[in-house]
């Protein structure tokens, strides 16, 4: 479907529940029309929250002295990732903060090999995602050969400039390197998913319209967005009187869902924790509005409450198998089917590469 700025624009703007309403309806309708009525679920192991980086919204950011710093041996996460396996899941997303030292490098390595070797309930393998931030492109490569499939790397802000205003300059955060690293994934032959954060102070509908036409120009194939969610022990706190309320904060990354399926209709979308933090419904308003996967946290829960990256994360105090029984028990009241041991590749990579999904 073709929406040009202006439209985009227009639409992000809307406030009439009725016509939002429809649009979602709309939105919902070509997701089931082009990727089917299933929402698949990625198992999400937050295995360390150690991050070199220090992005201005980020509660794990590098300066925040107050976060209890963990990262998960190879047998903790094996073990989560052991139990996405059990629940028929298929398919995992390992995430963390930046580290680009080379026993953290040959550490994922080893964890891709050994979890390759993981057999799911029907005999498959698990599909694997990395999201660990800015890599040189041959840890890419060592990455992908290793088994990794999948790699999600947020742009954040597609603007230049309200990416610089959200991240310091300070060398190591570098909007042009991200892009690089963007085009890096693709050459790398993974499945590329990157993503903004929706509601951040100084960024209005025309900077989301470019967003929604950047995921289209960069040829995405997985999308992750979600609200931004102050932290009191971060830089951009200081903003937080030029904050959205939260519901309009959430019905604006509700309308971004519905707008990117409508021009990516056979890209995964991901109805992310950040929205289920705002709304305890907003995972499930974000799937009726065209998203088509969830990532369950499966984090153990001793470390759970030490990878706050934004401020009322839910879960907190929850354990891996609840937390996903929860989620599946919401989706079987929606009458939503769960895509259980499918891996759910992206259909827009599988027509772009002429590969199959398992
Ligand atoms: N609110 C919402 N999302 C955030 N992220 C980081 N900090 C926040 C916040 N305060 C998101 C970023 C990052 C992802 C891992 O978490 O988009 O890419
Ligand atoms: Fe690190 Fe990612 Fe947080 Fe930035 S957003 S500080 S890179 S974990």
């Amino acid at each position: 479907m073709s929406l040009g700025r202006q439209e985009l624009i227009e639409l992000l703007g809307e406030r009439d529940a009725c016509t939002l309403e429809k649009l979602y309806a709309r939105a919902y309708k070509v997701k089931v029309d082009n990727v089917g009525p299933e929402v698949y679920l990625r198992g999400l192991v937050e295995i360390s929250n150690i991050c070199r980086k220090n992005c201005l919204y980020c509660g794990i950011r590098r300066d925040n002295a107050s976060a209890g710093r963990y990262e998960l041996s190879v047998g903790e996460v094996l073990e989560a990732v052991r139990f996405a396996a059990r629940s028929g899941y298929a398919s995992v997303v390992l995430q963390g903060g930046e580290r680009t030292d080379s026993a953290f490098i040959s550490k994922i390595s080893f964890l891709l090999e050994e979890i390759s070797r993981i057999k799911c309930p029907d005999g498959g393998t698990l599909g694997v995602t990395l999201s660990l931030g800015e890599q040189a492109e041959e840890v890419y490569r060592e990455w992908r050969a290793a088994g990794a499939r999948r790699y999600l790397l947020r742009i954040e802000s597609s603007t230049r400039e309200l990416y610089e205003k959200i991240h310091p300059r300070d060398g190591l955060h570098s909007f042009g390197a991200r892009m690089e690293a963007l085009h890096a994934l693709r050459r790398c032959g993974y499945q590329v998913g990157t993503g903004v954060m929706i509601g951040l102070p100084f960024q209005n509908e025309a900077h989301l319209a470019d967003d929604l036409l950047f995921f289209k120009e960069l040829d995405i194939d997985m999308c992750g967005m979600g609200p931004y969610i102050e932290h009191s022990m971060t830089p951009l706190y200081a903003f937080r009187s030029l904050l959205r309320p939260a519901p309009e904060r959430l019905e604006l990354s509700l309308k971004m869902v519905a707008l990117l399926r409508m021009l990516m209709p056979d890209i995964n979308i991901a109805a992310t924790t950040a929205m289920q933090t705002l709304d305890p419904k907003g995972r499930e308003k974000a799937i009726l509005a065209g998203a088509n996967v969830v990532m369950p946290n499966l984090t153990l829960s001793e470390v759970r409450k030490d990878y706050q990256i934004y401020q009322g994360k839910p879960g907190i105090e929850e354990d891996a198998a609840i937390t996903s029984s929860g989620l599946e028990k919401a989706l079987e009241d929606m009458k939503i089917p769960i895509g259980f041991n499918r891996w759910g590749d992206s259909l827009h990579y599988g027509k772009r590469n002429q590969s199959s999904d398992s």
